[in-house]
């Protein structure tokens, strides 16, 4: 077995873990000259990112950039966004500048209601869960009035508290289906705590006077869905086609139209090309996400279910030509806040939030969702004309270089010499060997 169990990692000190981190490096070691690198300078963000997350060695770095230009139901936004991936924001960025001047984004629906369940078995009759019901929903409710004060204080709280037989999916199985405001925050916690306390109301009110081997009602676990098909919102750009001109490499703006619709018909009917091209809508969609102190995780995991909704896993956004018009449109599931969790934390996601003009939750699915539908048309409109390797190959060179350790000098020869042409890492490597 190659490596070894290291008991007690995370009774260190920061400087012993990361004095053992460099001891885990292959040849050649790292330094503790890159060491001293690896600790985050600011005695502050250092403390906070102690505090978030366990074992932690140093903060890791990724580009952070602006993507300006979103016009979003008239709004103007300079949108921050957080990628390591080239091309990702000069995509979005032209996307979100040629429909600025066509109208820009527009929110056709937005619905903000957060979902939660309590599992458990009933090993009793039936009937009997039933007929209680009615009144134990009432002393779960007054029961949770403590932990949603707060929140309903603050305009949310639970919308919804229903009983659902699941017996078809699971043996014995019920369910407590829970719904929430949670205004502008992402709710995780509060959500959380309030189905755990659900849990033990439902424990105490259904398992009276038996001990714990001959409980009628079996707690499985309770928690948040990050599936939220009522957590949604469509975004939409929609212009005449003879206004496409200028992006259709050579075709009519009829033609190039229809190929983009075409585009948007494979993606929605073939599961190999869906995949992908929400790839595209992701990377828009994750970069804001990560650069406002959200959780990307759950945006992704809910996106992914919701684009399976029909029992195919489909596009997440369509596309249309109507009367002269080509419309595209883009809905996905967005939980975000804008208060709680890092948002007013994290430095950098405190700072997006402000260049984003302080928005509340909803106005930020609303910018999220048209920074995906840019990032998607971007790389439909590239992927139909003049492919990606193009605009990609130019930042990717500049990766290239980096990697490579090349001089200004050779950067300066090497851009000139390959300018228009396909290249690969192996190319560069060689010329830049030779220069
Ligand atoms: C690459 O990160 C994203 C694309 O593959 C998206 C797409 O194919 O639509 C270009």
């Amino acid at each position: 077995m190659k490596g070894f169990i290291y008991k007690g990692f995370s009774k260190l000190t920061e400087a012993e873990k990361r004095k053992l981190v460099s001891s885990l490096c292959d040849e050649p070691k790292v330094s503790e000259l890159e060491m001293d690198a690896l600790i985050v300078k600011d005695p502050r963000n250092r403390e906070l990112f102690m505090d978030l997350s366990e074992n932690t060695v140093s903060a890791y770095h990724l580009p952070f950039g602006i993507s300006p230009n979103f016009v979003v139901n008239g709004n103007i936004y300079h949108v921050p966004m957080v990628t390591e991936e080239s091309s990702v924001v000069a995509a979005s960025a032209s996307a979100a500048r040629f429909w600025s001047e066509r109208g820009g984004f527009v929110v056709k629906d937005l619905k903000t209601t957060k979902l939660g369940h309590v599992y458990f078995q009933w090993f009793a009759d039936d009937k009997i869960l039933k007929e209680a019901w009615p009144s134990l929903k009432l002393k779960l409710l007054s029961r949770l009035k403590y932990v949603t004060a707060n929140m309903v204080q603050r305009g949310g709280g639970i919308t919804r508290l229903d009983l659902s037989d699941d017996r078809h999916k699971t043996d014995k199985l019920f369910r407590l289906i829970v719904e929430f405001d949670t205004v502008n925050s992402m709710g995780a916690n509060f959500i959380n705590t309030c189905l755990e306390e659900l849990a033990q109301g439902l424990d105490e009110g259904l398992n009276t006077d038996k001990n714990s081997e001959e409980k009628d009602c079996r707690v499985v676990m309770s928690i948040l869905s990050n599936y939220v098909e009522e957590c949604t919102v469509t975004v939409e750009v929609c212009c005449p086609i003879r206004n496409l001109q200028g992006i259709t490499s050579g075709m009519t703006p009829l033609q190039f139209a229809q190929k983009v619709e075409l585009a948007y018909q494979i993606a929605w009917n073939d599961v190999y090309r869906a995949a992908t091209h929400n790839k595209g809508i992701m990377n828009g969609v994750d970069a804001v996400i990560i650069a406002t102190g959200n959780d990307w995780r759950a945006v992704e995991a809910g996106a992914h279910a919701f684009a399976s909704r029909s029992g195919q896993y489909r596009a997440l956004s369509q596309c249309e030509l109507v009367d002269d018009q080509l419309r595209i449109w883009l809905t996905i599931p967005l939980a975000l806040g804008t208060v709680g969790g890092i948002t007013n934390l994290h430095p950098l996601a405190k700072k997006s939030l402000e260049i984003l003009g302080n928005p509340n939750a909803p106005e930020l699915m609303c910018i999220v969702a048209s920074a995906g539908l840019a990032s998607n048309f971007a790389a439909v409109q590239s992927l139909v004309t003049t492919g990606i390797q193009k605009g990609h190959m130019r930042l990717h060179l500049m990766n290239i270089f980096n990697a490579l350790g090349a001089t200004p000098k050779q950067i300066t020869q090497a851009t000139e010499y390959f300018q228009g042409q396909k290249v690969s890492f192996a190319i560069i490597k060689q010329f830049i060997d030779e220069h």
